[in-house]
């Protein structure tokens, strides 16, 4: 978010305000030199004295560029810009009116407009936090001057507060020009194969922030990730998980050990050797594992090969292909629970949690959905019918990507993104797996990437 702060001394006079030039004390948003303080929306400092003026001035002089993405939508500044086809701004008394280049008239509201200020008085920049409550604010602004100069729309209110936004940063908010799943790749076999993820050594994961990096952003992009040339051995499976983030315990401890079936002490088919169909990890909990991180230690007989599934390549295939279906599948409630040894868990989930117009968690366990709530006639036929889209679109060959996964080799995966499942199997079969908690590993990609 880019806002501009003209000249908000109280003092200035209405004119100074509207023709801004530079000068001692004053900050100019109409000549070349607006560039050089655009900084960003929220670098502005208060112009509460004159001294504090010229620090402004300084610093706002010793910006050398733009942001180079904008902050909310997580796109190109330059893609912001081409946005920009505003032809007019009429104020009214609590909300304005912007005419679009097509004819189309946009109104905005006064007090959103009020609210996302982020002059001094309004946000602090040095702790990133806004300094008010809206709810706080009694009655609705109202616009008492309004100009709308070439780039900039500014604002004064009636109770004295000015404040300066970006057109183009408005019209992107109004026009909601956000991207989905930004700097994400949505894939199906055929584009995963051609991704070429790079393999990570060990070595350097554990050495290198950059390895590192490379790691997440991989995970970031695709949903998945790998590390290389890995000691075969439990500790290493968690100094790799735990070179994220502390690890979430597991059902069954720090990390869980599925084996064959003549070793297991557990009810559920994931610790026998049948197959396993597709599946995201406790789909019943409020909070599924957000990231797992696999290592297959231990591997004889035949079968067990791994399958993976973009589901939000799938979600979004259903959404512009069965609208119809991505919404049964983002509404419905499923009621989901596991009953093992001294644990009883039960949710009720979509199968597509959508925020943002974008699929954030995918919830799809079969063998543990329990009830499906009876709507009408017509509409338990539809989600029904739903449900087989969405099975015949992540059982496709096209979508359905194998992977034989071996000592030495750590798979990380996003687990509200991809679908996992594996082949039957014989012999013997040694998978261990952690969990990471989402907020934490999210985090972590933001800080080391800038990513999300
Ligand atoms: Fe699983
Ligand atoms: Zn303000």
């Amino acid at each position: 978010m880019r806002f501009i702060k003209a000249c908000f001394r109280p003092s200035l006079t209405s004119r100074l305000w509207k023709k801004p030039v530079l000068q001692p004390g004053i900050l100019c948003h109409s000549s070349s030199v607006r560039e050089t303080y655009l900084k960003s929306a929220i670098n502005r400092r208060p112009i509460v004295s004159m001294p504090d003026v010229g620090n402004v001035l300084t610093n706002a002089l010793t910006v050398n560029t733009r942001p180079n993405t904008c902050k909310y939508h997580k796109h190109q500044v330059d893609d912001c810009q081409q946005e920009r086809d505003v032809v007019s701004v009429k104020p009214m008394p609590d909300h304005i009116v912007i005419k679009v280049r097509n004819g189309e008239e946009i109104k905005t509201s006064g007090m959103w407009l009020r609210d996302h200020c982020r002059c001094d008085l309004c946000y602090s920049e040095s702790r990133n936090q806004s300094l008010y409550d809206p709810g706080s604010i009694s009655s609705k602004p109202t616009i008492v001057e309004l100009i709308h100069n070439e780039n900039e729309i500014c604002v004064e209110w009636d109770d004295g507060h000015r404040s300066a936004y970006e057109t183009t940063w408005i019209m992107n908010c109004l026009l909601n020009k956000r991207p989905r799943y930004p700097n994400k790749q949505l894939w199906n076999v055929e584009k995963i194969k051609s991704a070429n993820i790079s393999m990570i050594s060990y070595k350097d994961y554990m050495n290198e922030t950059d390895a590192l990096a490379e790691c997440l952003r991989n995970l970031y992009t695709y949903g998945l990730a790998f590390v290389d040339d890995v000691p075969v051995n439990r500790e290493t499976l968690i100094e790799i998980s735990e070179r994220i983030s502390f690890l979430r315990e597991c059902e069954h401890g720090k990390d869980d050990i599925f084996v064959s079936t003549s070793q297991t002490m557990y009810k559920d088919i994931a610790f026998t050797n049948q197959d396993l169909g597709f599946h995201a990890d406790s789909a019943y909990n409020a909070e599924p594992p957000g990231y797992l991180v696999f290592h297959m230690t231990e591997r004889s007989g035949e079968g067990g090969h791994s399958r993976y599934v973009d589901g939000y390549y799938v979600a979004e295939s259903i959404r512009q292909h069965r609208p119809d279906a991505y919404g049964m599948l983002s509404q419905v409630l499923v009621e989901q629970e596991l009953k093992d040894k001294g644990v009883h868990y039960v949710g009720k989930y979509p199968v597509f949690t959508v925020i943002d117009d974008e699929v954030k968690i995918l919830r799809y366990q079969p063998t543990d959905r329990r009830f499906i709530p009876h709507l009408s006639l017509e509409q338990t036929e539809l989600f029904y019918d739903s449900l087989r889209v969405f099975y015949q679109k992540i059982y496709s060959p096209e979508n359905e990507y194998w992977l034989k996964l071996q000592p030495g080799r750590v798979l990380l995966l996003d687990n509200y993104r991809l679908l996992h499942g594996r082949s039957k199997f014989t012999g013997s079969r040694v998978l261990r797996n952690t969990v990471l908690p989402r907020d934490e590993v999210d985090s972590r990609i933001r800080v080391l990437t800038g990513l999300g």
